[in-house]
């Protein structure tokens, strides 16, 4: 259980988060989205994945919405950056669950609260289909993802990755 301390400097960081994230406005990806979704996921991985983005959208964007949810942030109608997440049941025998699995901000606007209002409004959409847990999973190797997940409050869940190389 998190501590009275830890609470209310979440708190804080929310309420700080709040201001700087102030005139930004976050709303389900649209079809003209995806070219600058691409965009941002290219520069920012230095690989372009546009089949893997129009399907992303196909799935989460449209049809998808309820349990699917792709959400863009823009600020003065200028795109800033992306959510991507979904509710998924009874895999590894885990009741229905919040999955983030894509989070992106333009490198110019970072540390500018965009992420934390992007994951706020996703963890909204989960609340409101009745779900109490999220989780996501990230690369050894990106602290700054992870400094950013636990800023967020999240932590070490109950389950453990593993994976093998097929020679
Ligand atoms: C991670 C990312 C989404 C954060 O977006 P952001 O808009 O900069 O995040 P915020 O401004 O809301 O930051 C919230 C908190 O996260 C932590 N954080 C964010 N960036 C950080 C960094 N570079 N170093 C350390 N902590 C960081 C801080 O605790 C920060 O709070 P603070 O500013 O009060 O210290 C952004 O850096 C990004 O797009 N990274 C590259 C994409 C990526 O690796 N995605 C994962 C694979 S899909």
């Amino acid at each position: 259980m998190a501590s009275e301390g830890a609470l209310s400097r979440r708190a804080i960081r929310a309420a700080a988060s709040a201001e700087r994230g102030a005139g930004l406005n976050i709303r389900p990806a649209a079809l003209a989205d995806v070219p600058l979704v691409i965009a941002l996921d290219e520069e920012v991985t230095g690989l372009a994945k546009p089949e893997y983005w129009r399907q992303t959208f196909d799935r989460f964007g449209g049809r998808g919405r309820g349990e699917r949810f792709f959400l863009v942030a823009e600020r003065q109608g200028r795109f800033e950056g992306f959510i991507v997440g979904e509710i998924r049941a009874w895999e590894f025998g885990s009741p229905p669950c919040g999955w983030i699995f894509a989070i992106q901000v333009r490198p110019k606007n970072r540390l500018r609260g965009v992420g934390t209002e992007l994951y706020t409004a996703l963890c909204e959409c989960f609340r409101r289909a009745g779900v109490t847990s999220v989780r996501t999973m990230l690369a050894r190797d990106n602290p700054t993802i992870l400094s950013f997940f636990r800023s967020q409050g999240m932590m070490a869940g109950p389950f453990i990755e593993l994976e093998t190389t097929l020679l």
